[in-house]
């Protein structure tokens, strides 16, 4: 292609509070484009739906950062360090992807997660216990945060009470802006979260519970079946992709609602369409935006553009997620929405481990809150809402105010 790349101006805060004008024009523009990425990494964007679904199960497009040729931020961190963050299924291919997918897919089956339902349904109950006599809340820090971060922290046996300290590390260590993240931020938060970890495994071997910690060290120490590198990564990856983007479906969602009132009285009376509308919410504006990165292991050709070996792919699940040629009226919401795969817990071997867990956490969530916070609005302007730039998309805070 030889348009000029766009730039994604992620720290531009029109674009962050709606990033769809953009979206729209790069699909209608092209089912493949050049753009300029968070962190001013070039990238061939893919916008179209069944273009997207199919480059997601291309094994030419490898999901690990070492195939790309601009790797300008990791190569700025110690080998070692790079190593160890990146030793992570979601970064990994086959065969260690399988290996690693495999020793923890078992606890987060739908029936392994169904198992769960009552301690989420009172996890939830007890923070709005605390919200309701006020009338008002932040249902981000008061709500859809801690709710996730608990339930995670419980599945793998973490101490709930650390949370503060693992949250500020990772929210260091993803791109938020247009900037790269500086290399020695990032490094330094690594190193607290790989020290954290450490601290928490040592603690766990000395005292094994019932957990999947403990059964992650089972496997690695009597088993040899990941190393102590590997180990570490899965717990930073289960403990961040457990909640960021969680919190980010349960605020999103009511955040959707309130911005669309008819959607939000269609639900109150019959919650029946509850399930639905956590998919509609997915499909409309999901946590992950504008998409997926893949590197081309070789030369590949998407929709008969031609793409270079090296090259960083952007799946962009959350526009072609309003592809027309997919979805009738895509820019509607609509909770009664029929026949809606959308992408936006990935496709193909690393579709999203934990979407049954997000899944039924959004929706004793945010089912909770629509009984309980009745008269739910909200306190500030809808363009006051201030939204998460780059790569993970969601409220920073959502002031509310209810019947108490
Ligand atoms: C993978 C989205 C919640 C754990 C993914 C992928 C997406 C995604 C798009 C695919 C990434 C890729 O193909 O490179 C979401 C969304 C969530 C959510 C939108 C909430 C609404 C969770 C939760 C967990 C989790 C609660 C629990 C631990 C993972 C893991 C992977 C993953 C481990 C990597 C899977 C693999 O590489 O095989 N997620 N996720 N996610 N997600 Fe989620």
């Amino acid at each position: 292609m030889s348009e000029r790349p766009v730039l994604l101006p992620y720290a531009e805060p029109a674009f962050v509070a709606d990033p769809f004008p953009l979206y729209r024009r790069l699909r209608e523009d092209g089912p493949v484009r050049r753009v300029v990425i968070a962190g001013g990494l070039d990238a061939w964007i893919v916008t179209r739906y069944e273009d997207g679904l199919e480059a997601l199960s291309d094994p030419r497009l490898s999901s690990d950062v070492r195939d790309a040729s601009d790797t300008r931020l990791l190569a700025q961190l110690p080998d070692r360090e790079r190593e160890s963050m990146l030793s992570n299924m979601l970064r990994s291919d086959p065969p260690d992807h399988t290996r690693l997918r495999r020793l923890v897919s078992k606890a987060f089956t739908a029936r392994r997660v169904a198992e769960m339902r009552p301690r989420i349904e009172a996890l939830t109950d007890q923070l709005l216990d605390k919200v309701v006599p006020a009338g008002r809340a932040d249902l981000v820090a008061d709500f859809a945060l801690p709710l996730p971060v608990t339930v995670i922290s419980e599945l793998l046996g973490v101490p709930v009470d650390d949370r503060h300290d693992f949250q500020r590390w990772t929210d260091r260590m993803i791109m938020r802006g247009a900037e790269p993240p500086d290399p020695a931020v990032v490094n330094e938060a690594w190193q607290h979260m790989r020290a954290y970890v450490t601290e928490l495994i040592r603690a766990k071997r000395a005292h094994p519970g019932d957990d999947l910690l403990s059964g992650l060290i089972t496997a690695r120490d009597e088993e040899q079946r990941l190393t102590e590198d590997e180990l570490i990564a899965m717990v930073f990856l289960l403990l961040a992709a457990g909640y960021i983007t969680t919190v980010n479906l349960i605020a999103g969602g009511i955040a959707m609602l309130l911005a669309h009132p008819g959607q939000l009285e269609l639900l109150r009376s019959d919650p029946e369409l509850l399930a639905g509308a956590i998919e509609e919410f997915l499909r409309y504006d999901g946590p992950v935006s504008p998409g997926i990165a893949r590197f081309a292991r070789e030369d590949v050709e998407i929709a008969g553009v031609a793409i270079p070996r090296g090259a960083t792919v952007l799946i962009a699940s959350a526009i072609a997620d309003r592809d027309p040629a997919r979805f009738p009226d895509p820019d509607r919401l609509d909770v009664t929405r029929q026949d809606n795969a959308h992408l936006a817990f990935g496709h193909g071997i690393h579709y999203c481990l934990g979407a049954p867990l997000a899944r039924l956490e959004g929706h004793i969530a945010i089912g909770a809150a629509l009984r309980r916070l009745p008269g739910i609005a909200l306190a500030v302007a809808p363009d006051e809402i201030r939204w998460r730039p780059g790569g993970l998309r969601g409220p920073l805070s959502l002031p509310v105010t209810f019947t108490p």
